[in-house]
């Protein structure tokens, strides 16, 4: 199986204890966290804005994989480029002028990378490829944590590998929602290089051991 990374959603750690979470997975020899961003409008739930993010830059070099679920992204960029994201990902069903997006990110000189929930086609998102550092295929429907992976989204998986291969990109595919070591084999198999996970990762420690185990799964 290829290389990939792992990238935790902060999601499911301990929020009264955020600055020794990000040391646990520095320590744990993770090197991206994965941020979630809610604003109850483009999803049912409220999380965190860039604010919280500046405070945890203060106390981490991970690679802040910043995920926003929100209305109108455009808005709040250049903010969470200052509170120091490295990649920001915006949806494509959350912005009228996703390409106006996306050359913002890079101007602002993070990381784009563009999610789609999992009814929306790959078709949304064709065009603007070779833009993108990373594609993000949701495998639930975003909001919350702990939901089951929605399967007919492994095709859309394999889809966007052909995609990629065939045009000659390197855009990264990353895979959120419902990811767990029974699955990580056939995800990674079907093109996944990044692959996203919440209650699978933060419920079971010490983090070290779960990575491992993450690691064997893909092998297997
Ligand atoms: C869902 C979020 C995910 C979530 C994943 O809206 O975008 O990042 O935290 O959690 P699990 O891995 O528990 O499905
Ligand atoms: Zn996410």
């Amino acid at each position: 199986t290829p290389p990939f990374i792992l990238s935790p959603s902060l999601l499911s750690s301990d929020f009264a204890r955020l600055a020794d979470e990000l040391a646990a997975l520095e320590a744990a020899g993770l090197s991206w966290v994965h941020l979630d961003v809610m604003d109850g409008q483009f999803v049912p739930n409220i999380t965190f804005g860039p604010p919280l993010i500046a405070a945890m830059r203060k106390t981490s070099r991970l690679y802040f994989d910043t995920h926003l679920m929100i209305e109108r992204p455009e808005r709040y960029l250049a903010e969470f480029r200052a509170a120091g994201s490295d990649l920001i990902c915006v949806h494509a069903e959350a912005t009228v002028h996703l390409e106006r997006a996306v050359a913002e990110i890079a101007r602002l000189g993070a990381a784009p990378a563009v999610a789609l929930n999992p009814a929306t086609p790959l078709s949304a998102v064709e065009w603007l490829l070779p833009q993108l550092d990373m594609v993000l295929i949701m495998t639930v429907n975003p909001g919350f944590g702990g939901q089951s992976f929605i399967p007919f989204c492994l095709d859309k998986i394999r889809a966007l590998s052909a995609l990629r291969r065939e045009r000659g990109l390197a855009f990264r595919i990353q895979v959120d929602g419902g990811v767990t070591p029974d699955n990580t084999a056939a995800l990674l198999a079907a093109g996944a290089d990044v692959l996203v996970s919440g209650s699978a990762f933060f419920g079971h420690p010490p983090y070290k051991e779960r990575l491992d185990v993450f690691h064997a799964a893909a092998d297997s």
